[in-house]
């Protein structure tokens, strides 16, 4: 989710207004992922990056992810929604952290879409955690064998398909420590819409441009 300050500054309004206006390109894509019975959508709201932002607006994105959790536990309920944060919970404050254990409590059982919620996530990140839980695990001679499927299990996306549409808005062409490893085989969709004005019609363009996809996984049909 790209491009929020971009559309603030367009407005001559304050960064933070273009957060906001962002959870609700965030409420749209959620209701329309449950209409059409999507299984996983996962969003990149905060990157270990991202803590190298000015206090005011790191807190403020906090605030704002804290205010989402207490407004949408009806919601989640009511349309069988499961929700998921994965990233380094330690760099988040306890306030936060109990609010996210919580709404993950409570919509556990849920069994429609699986809201997941990236925050203060690095792919990176991800793949050495993984390598440290692997390594305090396993014998050696365990971790000599593994094939790469066998770290699948150590990443924080453990259980979790890897995503099959990723898209990045705002006209940005990179994949900025999102999840690096798996990706591998995830196709891209890149759009110049700033996140604030993606809404349902730009995420089902985005998800009839993947339906034409000829996905060959490196092999030859
Ligand atoms: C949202 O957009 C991404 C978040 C980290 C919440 P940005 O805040 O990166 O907006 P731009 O790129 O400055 O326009
Ligand atoms: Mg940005």
């Amino acid at each position: 989710m790209d491009g929020n300050g971009r559309w603030a500054k367009l407005r001559g309004k304050e960064r933070v207004y273009g957060h906001s206006e962002g959870v609700e390109s965030v409420r749209a894509c959620l209701e329309k992922a449950v209409e059409l019975g999507i299984e996983y959508l996962s969003l990149y709201a905060f990157s270990e990056e991202n803590w190298n932002r000015p206090q005011e607006e790191v807190d403020t994105l906090m605030g704002l992810m804290m205010q989402c959790i207490g407004q949408e536990l009806d919601n989640f309920m009511k349309n069988n929604i499961r929700f998921v944060v994965l990233g380094n919970r330690t760099r988040l404050g306890d306030g936060l952290n109990e609010a996210i254990d919580r709404m993950m409590a409570t919509t556990g059982s849920n069994t429609g879409t699986t809201l997941i919620v990236f925050l203060s996530y690095s792919g990176k990140w991800d793949i050495l955690q993984a390598m440290k839980k692997a390594a305090a695990t396993l014998a050696l001679g365990q971790i000599q064998q593994m094939k790469t499927e066998d770290l699948d299990p150590y990443l924080v996306t453990a259980g979790v398909p890897d995503p099959d549409l990723l898209i990045r808005t705002s006209g940005e062409l990179r994949i900025s420590n999102y999840m690096l490893w798996q990706t591998a085989y995830t196709e891209f969709y890149f759009t110049d819409t700033l996140w604030p004005d993606f809404r349902k019609p730009q995420f089902v363009q985005a998800l009839e441009a993947y339906a034409s996809r000829d996905r060959r996984y490196g092999k030859v049909k």
